[in-house]
């Protein structure tokens, strides 16, 4: 097989060779962006007079021929021509012969390959975004229907103190609006144009590099030639944005399998969401929230990964950097196969409400309150503290809790407490007292309802504005 850089060489590429140093296998997925990158190039050409306009509509025409048959799988990609860049090139020499040969006038794989991997990853990060604001969305109709559902709060997983559901979830809301930040943010860096850097120094050739930024609805040009074809630092980003995301997934993970547990029994998951055992026929298994835990693995492996090959690597392009699209792609289709069922998954989540009342009823988790309400009546808090641990450890011994204790039992251990004590450490007077901006109070509960929505709706029409940009439709 003829190499398009064969004119150097006397002997055939060692078969072990070729193989090892394809990327066919991985990087064909890229090639609806290769090919809408060519065409807006090839356009460029044209208009600045380095091909003839006929020679580029001829060009265009055959790079969508290209596009419908690798779409439908109609031609063979071949390891022979390494990687996708050379495969769509042969096969453009396939429909309109030599004249493909200007095609890469101008240009190289290097910046070529940069500019793919931009077009690709905006596309995954508008759509991620859009993904994580469905979880929101998710989540706050959880804890919508639940601002009254009151479990308690753990530190250490020890019951700390009560909280509402709809506090905790909006915990993830929060959370998760942190990551749709990061990814908005970093989407400004991947969105830089570097075609026109060439292998590493420009061209000689009069291009026009903001034409095709505009083409492709670029936010700015790469501003060094070299920079442009060595930098990766978007795809470490995306990948440590998504450790990020997968962090947070991994911990809600660990929460919805806790709290499905008959132990807990807060909540069930939907049947459509779980799996059975093959032997024991109990049981249901949340197979789905271990899964997401367990794949948070790979994707911080993909991030270290990245930042291994980058290390020490000298300017400009170097072989290394083909490393950087199996953990990018890896990444990109494990957090999209596990934001698409997080979704729904917490919607259908049935909340066991009295499970959790009761959690928090049969507990010292109102131990805090009794120590605020000597406070109240003028007791130090170091000293309230360790009064109410004497009463706890009576309550402990006795096999009783606080609400149990008769006004004499209070009053061998403070005087200050009186019957209003009763009413005052009910769980749900416990969670109203927390009356603070960021509390569980319902009325904070309300305001982080409020402050959420208007964050997702901005998330919304962000990803809005920019999904006709990023989505190629050849
Ligand atoms: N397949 C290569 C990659 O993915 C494309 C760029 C190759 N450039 C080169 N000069 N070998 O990185």
């Amino acid at each position: 097989m003829t190499k398009l850089w064969g004119g150097r060489f006397t002997k055939a590429t060692n078969q072990l060779v070729e193989e090892y140093t394809a990327s066919i296998n991985f990087d064909r997925k890229l090639a609806r962006y290769d090919i809408i990158g060519s065409m807006a190039h090839v356009d460029m050409l044209a208009s600045c007079g380095i091909l003839t306009h006929q020679e580029a509509a001829i060009i265009i025409e055959g790079l969508n021929k290209v596009d419908y048959k690798i779409e439908c799988g109609k031609v063979e990609l071949d390891v022979g021509h390494e990687d996708i860049h050379m495969n769509v090139e042969q096969l453009l020499s396939k429909e309109i012969g030599p004249l493909s040969g200007k095609l890469h006038t101008g240009r190289s794989r290097n910046d070529q390959v940069a500019l793919d991997m931009r077009l690709y990853l905006r596309e995954v990060v508008v759509d991620m975004v859009e993904q994580l604001v469905q979880l929101q969305q998710a989540l706050l109709t959880q804890a919508k229907t639940n601002l009254d559902t009151i479990l308690p709060g753990y530190t250490h997983l020890q019951r700390a103190q009560p909280v509402s559901f709809a506090h905790h979830m909006m915990a993830y809301v929060f959370m998760f609006q942190r990551d749709v930040e990061r990814l908005q943010d970093s989407f400004k860096r991947i969105n830089q144009m570097p075609l026109g850097a060439g292998a590493l120094a420009g061209t000689t050739f009069p291009i026009d590099r903001q034409q095709v930024a505009d083409k492709l609805q670029f936010d700015g040009l790469c501003e060094n030639s070299l920079d442009a074809v060595s930098d990766r630092d978007f795809v470490i980003e995306f990948l440590a944005n998504t450790s990020m995301v997968s962090m947070h997934l991994s911990r809600l993970s660990e929460e919805l399998v806790q709290w499905s547990s008959t132990e807990f029994n807060f909540i069930e998951l939907d049947d459509a969401f779980c799996t059975g055992s093959s032997m024991m026929p109990q049981k249901k298994n949340p197979d789905v929230p271990e899964l997401v835990r367990g794949k948070t693995g790979r994707v911080y492996g993909n991030l270290i990964g990245m930042l291994t090959t980058l290390k020490s690597l000298p300017l400009a392009y170097n072989k290394d950097m083909q490393e950087d699209k199996e953990g990018m792609f890896d990444t990109a289709e494990t957090l999209k196969g596990a934001l698409a069922l997080f979704a729904p998954m917490i919607e259908t989540m049935h909340v066991n409400k009295e499970a959790m009342y009761k959690a928090v009823a049969e507990d010292y988790s109102n131990a805090t309150d009794l120590a605020d309400y000597l406070v109240g009546k003028n007791v130090p808090f170091r000293e309230a503290h360790a009064v109410v641990g004497q009463v706890v450890l009576h309550c402990i011994n006795k096999g009783c809790y606080l609400l149990d204790l008769s006004l004499e039992e209070f009053h061998q251990f403070s005087d200050a407490i009186e019957e209003d004590i009763y009413e005052a450490l009910t769980p749900e007077s416990v969670v109203a007292a927390r009356n603070v901006p960021g509390g569980p109070a319902k009325n904070r509960v309300q305001e982080q309802f409020l402050s959420a929505e208007q964050s997702i709706t901005a998330s919304l029409s962000w990803v809005q504005s920019l999904q006709s940009a990023v989505k190629l439709d050849g």
